[in-house]
């Protein structure tokens, strides 16, 4: 049978204010699954005119798959959610990349044409399932020296980024820290990033009834002095600490993936039209590095160059990868078109569920830069990988037409 690719559009996407891991975050006696059904609910709620029986699929990744995070959660998600019991789902886990897996999934089911319409989305409660939790790593990956053990703690492997690259000074880091803060700062203020969140009631056995409206883990005004002597959990006097790292944190996000013609269809607003992705695997031990090669690769599929790019939402586990990748691409450390409304070391990093966030940002950017036609999200990935998505600008004026 002859078959026609589809092309695939991003409508929407919410989040949960992202929370603080542990006793005192805002979400500690909070269910994970419940974050990421309110946000399914979200998306169903601000887009009426998509008939819940025409989602035809629910993806949701988590990095932990036990507990309230387990049990596939992509399915009980979706009955949770209010949909029909006839729409599927499934659970997906690329460890920080889970929810960018889960998209990317969804988008190529839909261009193949099995079919319209996907929610995809992830959650990571790291309260409740801190790293770690439940691994049992095969030995022989050490033994076999397959990887160094370093490999397996994320913290190590941005400390070994700084060995291989000697320029990116922990001075460097703690700057583009202070201005992820500052940026991230700057967007709520003016009132950038409220309109995606969805407020989540939390309740508290001592502090009682709650409600999420916004991040927690921000820290605005934080400056070079803060930073300084902060300890370096990762190595002693090594160069990574909890200033210019992204936290532990609970939160989810969903978004709604479509064909051009079913949003057409139901008259659902698109927000980026999906050109291209890449996921690959670099050596576990410098997983940061992972941006790279997947943004080499993504825009060579696109037939696009660095150049062509406008916009990047880039994932930040540890200031050091962004700057590594910035580097390799000859982009300044605080270019404008990087991070606008800041990342993941001010408003936090709930593991599988970052890559919507990523996604949602550059949807908002896109529509206050119609002269930006590209823009793109890449993220590292634990034991060794990277991934990237390019993005069309629906609001350029050559939107569609051929590059
Ligand atoms: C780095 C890390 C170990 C820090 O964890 P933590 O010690 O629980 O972090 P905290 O928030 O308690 O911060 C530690 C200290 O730094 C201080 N601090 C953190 N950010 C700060 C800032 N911007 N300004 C000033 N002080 C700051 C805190 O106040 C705290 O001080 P205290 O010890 O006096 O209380 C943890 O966040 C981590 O593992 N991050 C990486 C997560 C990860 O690997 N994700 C996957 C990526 S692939």
């Amino acid at each position: 049978m002859p078959r026609t690719l589809q092309d695939v559009v991003f409508v929407d996407g919410v989040r949960t204010p992202f929370g603080k891991a542990g006793d005192k975050g805002i979400y500690a006696q909070t269910r994970a699954d419940d974050l990421v059904i309110k946000c399914i609910r979200e998306l169903l709620r601000r887009n009426p005119t998509l008939p819940k029986d025409k989602v035809e699929e629910v993806a949701i990744a988590a990095t932990t798959q036990i507990g309230d995070q387990g049990l596939t959660l992509g399915r009980l998600a979706a009955l949770l959610s209010g949909l029909p019991n006839t729409v599927p789902g499934y659970s997906v886990d690329r460890m920080c990349a889970g929810a960018m897996t889960a998209v990317t999934n969804v988008a190529s089911a839909i261009a193949f044409g099995a079919y319209d319409i996907a929610i995809a989305g992830g959650v990571e409660h790291m309260g409740r399932h801190p790293m770690g939790e439940g691994v049992d790593p095969n030995p022989r990956i050490i033994a076999d020296k397959l990887v160094d053990p370093s490999a397996l703690v994320m913290g190590s492997t941005a400390e070994n980024l700084h060995d291989r690259f000697p320029a990116l000074t922990k001075e460097r880091c703690d700057a583009f820290a202070i201005g992820s803060q500052d940026k991230l700062a700057a967007a709520y203020a003016a009132g950038k990033i409220q309109p995606d969140l969805v407020p989540v009631a939390t309740r508290h056995v001592d502090k009682g009834w709650g409600l999420a409206t916004t991040d927690e883990p921000p820290r605005p005004g934080t400056t070079m002095a803060d930073l300084a002597n902060l300890k370096t959990p990762f190595r002693p006097h090594g160069n990574v600490t909890a200033g210019n790292a992204a936290g532990l944190n609970d939160g989810a996000t969903a978004c709604i993936i479509a064909s051009q013609a079913a949003a057409d269809e139901y008259g659902l607003q698109v927000k980026m039209r999906l050109v291209s992705w890449a996921f690959v695997g670099v050596e576990p031990e410098v997983m940061g590095i992972g941006p790279v090669p997947a943004t080499e690769k993504a825009l060579a599929k696109a037939g696009l160059t660095i150049d062509d790019i406008g916009l990047f939402d880039l994932n930040e586990a540890f200031a050091v990868q962004v700057l590594a990748m910035l580097d390799h691409f000859g982009i300044a450390d605080d270019d404008p078109r990087v991070n606008k409304y800041g990342g993941a070391i001010a408003t936090g990093h709930p593991l599988a569920s970052s890559g919507v966030r990523l996604m949602n940002q550059l949807a908002r950017q896109f529509e206050e830069h119609p002269e930006v036609r590209y823009g793109l999200n890449a993220m590292c990935i634990g034991i060794g990988m990277g991934g990237c998505v390019i993005w069309e600008n629906p609001h350029h004026a050559d939107y569609g037409k051929e590059a």
